[in-house]
């Protein structure tokens, strides 16, 4: 497969923030930023359960839409470990969900989840890089990128091959752009107050870098119903959903936001003040009274945007 890096944040998000969706890159990628999908398949999961029901109304949201009324197969594209296949498999009882993904370990995952789910016997796998293996896909009535479309280079080029294998009436739902997550105050009581928003500049500066060292990089502003209507598709739609966990934490929860710090941490090193990181550094320490394992006032709050387009 290829290599991707991705946000360092713990979700999965864009917007540059290095979200916690962590991914695995080998091989290129900016410096500090390479992952290793391989082996970020339990954080994948772990993020993608966080945010089940942001998802799952997302999903809910889309079946509702006059573009996705007779859903008989749906591609989940860039699956991870299959969280949102499973759960499209859900809110589609009457589909077969195919998880596509380059990383065949990933795919494991979606096996297995979708075993232990009884979802089995609807869903399937394809193990697919792309834009070079879109020849392995098949037609579908319903193809969803979760995450996944900026790790590809040519964007545009994706979309326009996702076009071609919409089944008449079909649709594409695209999760891109959202709100930068939040998970502590603005003032904190140590260091300067506005951690996360400098935090946001350095992982916009590291997406940047992370696409342009894609394979096939090309820049495109990220206007999405124009790149639809520029491949031919219709735009159908646009909403945001919230995961709003505020404090105090789960533990499951609170583990979360402690991955998400020590994964910025360490991709953002080179482009944070070593005063922030001196702070990172307390954060992570469980130890500290003013750490993320002690402190009461973490929470978890992003906005995930769902861009949905049917075949013109
Ligand atoms: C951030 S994860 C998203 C996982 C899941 N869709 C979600 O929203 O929780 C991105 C996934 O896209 C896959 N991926 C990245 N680039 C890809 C490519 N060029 N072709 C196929 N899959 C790719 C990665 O292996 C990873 O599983």
């Amino acid at each position: 497969m290829t290599k991707h890096t991705e946000q360092v944040h713990g979700g999965h998000g864009h917007h540059g923030q290095t979200h916690g969706h962590g991914h695995a890159a080998h091989g290129h990628g900016p410096d500090a930023g390479d992952f290793d999908w391989d082996v970020m398949g339990p954080m994948l999961e772990q993020n993608a359960e966080l945010g089940l029901g942001q998802y799952g109304e997302a999903a809910r949201w889309v079946a509702g839409l006059p573009a996705a009324r007779e859903v008989r197969r749906v591609l989940d594209v860039g699956s991870g470990p299959g969280v949102i296949t499973c759960l499209l498999a859900e809110v589609f009882p009457e589909a077969e969900v195919i998880a596509v993904d380059g990383t065949p370990a990933l795919l494991e995952r979606a096996r297995a989840r979708a075993e232990r789910l009884g979802l089995g016997d609807r869903v399937r796998t394809i193990h697919a890089e792309l834009p070079q293996d879109l020849g392995k896909l098949v037609e579908a009535d319903l193809i969803w990128a979760g995450n996944s479309l900026h790790h590809m280079g040519d964007q545009r080029g994706v979309l326009a091959g996702f076009a071609g294998l919409l089944r008449p009436g079909g649709a594409v739902a695209l999760v891109e752009g959202g709100l930068p997550t939040r998970q502590l105050p603005r003032d904190i009581g140590i260091g300067g107050a506005g951690l996360e928003a400098r935090i946001d500049a350095a992982s916009a500066d590291w997406f940047a870098d992370m696409r342009a060292a894609l394979p096939d990089a090309r820049q495109e502003t990220e206007d999405w119903n124009a790149l639809f209507c520029a491949v031919g598709l219709k735009p159908q739609g646009t909403r945001s959903f919230l995961l709003d966990l505020p404090a105090p934490l789960s533990t499951l929860a609170r583990e979360h936001v402690v991955e998400t710090f020590a994964r910025q941490r360490e991709v953002l090193a080179d482009r944070l003040s070593e005063e922030d990181l001196a702070v990172i550094d307390r954060l992570l320490d469980p130890a500290d009274p003013a750490g993320l394992h002690r402190r009461d006032d973490v929470f978890v709050l992003s906005a995930r945007t769902v861009q949905v387009a049917a075949r013109g």
